[in-house]
């Protein structure tokens, strides 16, 4: 199995459109410490020549720009990417599915929770039912989008989508509304959480089976937004357990430092993103590495 991160950064990207906090300022300025990143995307391919999206990220057009692997062999229509799953519908994870369009065919795979949201709105009916038929899975039902890979959905703890918020917002259900992927090809296994907000006991046991872990590394500190004047939620309000600070990845995933463990989806506001950093330091003496984009991991 080989996965190819794609998007590494969370939503809005590294640099953000709007945005001169410390790391985009640095990404703007083009200092070396600081790489570009596009929105949360990993691919996965058992055989190198069919893949499968774990989201369509909202910049995925500049992801298939950048991937050869993702790009048409031959003459006349072709694609790789046979197949995309979501594990929300966060902008970021599914505003991609509109440059998809353009009659090509593929299959679309979410929850039925997922996918009535997606059904629900008549946007994305641009990509035709009838070339990209849209299959529901149920969790924890093992299924195979493509030959060779073996994917099964969890439920992890999350939120409605911004553009759903409505009233009080919990910002921790479990259900089919946000999803991590357990991925096994060849005998091995990733599993795959770009949102997560906080450590289940049903995680742990599908990480404890895996050989790598992509995970929610939104924010560094709970409080980085406020902290820096950029927003006024908590990485908790967004539904993202942080990385640092009691209750964050670091602490709560300290017992698998023998496997690959990847911190993804990270928003432009974490410091660890800067080259050099105390706090990248410090994930790194942990054992994490940080996932960047055109990253290639085999599990
Ligand atoms: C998130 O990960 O919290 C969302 O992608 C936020 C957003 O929609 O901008
Ligand atoms: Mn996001
Ligand atoms: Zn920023």
């Amino acid at each position: 199995m080989k996965a190819l991160v794609l998007g590494s950064g969370a939503g809005g990207g590294v640099p953000q459109w709007n945005c001169g906090c410390r790391v985009c300022r640095m990404a703007w300025d083009g200092d070396a410490r600081v790489k570009p990143r596009t929105q949360s995307s990993l691919a996965v391919s058992a055989d190198g020549e069919s893949w499968l999206l774990l989201n369509a990220s909202i910049d995925l057009r500049q992801q298939v720009l950048a991937t050869p692997a993702l790009q048409p062999k031959g003459e006349g229509r072709h694609s790789p990417i046979a197949a995309a799953l979501l594990t929300n519908t966060d902008v970021d994870h599914a505003a991609g599915l509109l440059a998809l369009r353009e009659r090509q065919p593929f299959t679309l795979w979410g929850t039925q929770s997922t996918l009535d949201t997606i059904g629900a709105n008549r946007i994305f009916d641009v990509v035709g039912r009838d070339v990209v038929p849209r299959r529901a899975v149920k969790l924890g039902e093992p299924f195979e989008p493509l030959a060779g890979l073996r994917l099964e959905l969890f439920a992890v703890p999350g939120k409605a989508p911004l553009w759903l918020e409505e009233g009080e917002v919990k910002t921790d259900q479990i259900g089919e509304g946000t999803v991590g992927v357990v991925v096994e090809a060849g005998g091995r296994k990733l599993v795959y959480a770009p949102g997560c907000a906080h450590v289940t006991g049903d995680l742990k046991t599908r990480i404890a089976e895996a050989h790598a872990l992509f995970f929610d590394g939104t924010l560094f500190s709970d409080d980085e937004m406020i902290a820096n004047g950029l927003g006024d939620k908590t990485g908790r309000r967004m539904g993202h357990m942080p990385v640092s600070g009691p209750g964050g990845s670091l602490e709560e995933l300290s017992a698998y430092a023998h496997m690959r463990r990847i911190l993804i989806h990270i928003n432009n506001s974490n410091p660890i993103l800067i080259e050099g950093s105390p706090e990248e330091a410090k994930v790194k003496a942990a054992g994490w590495d940080i996932a960047f984009d055109g990253m290639e991991v085999t599990p």
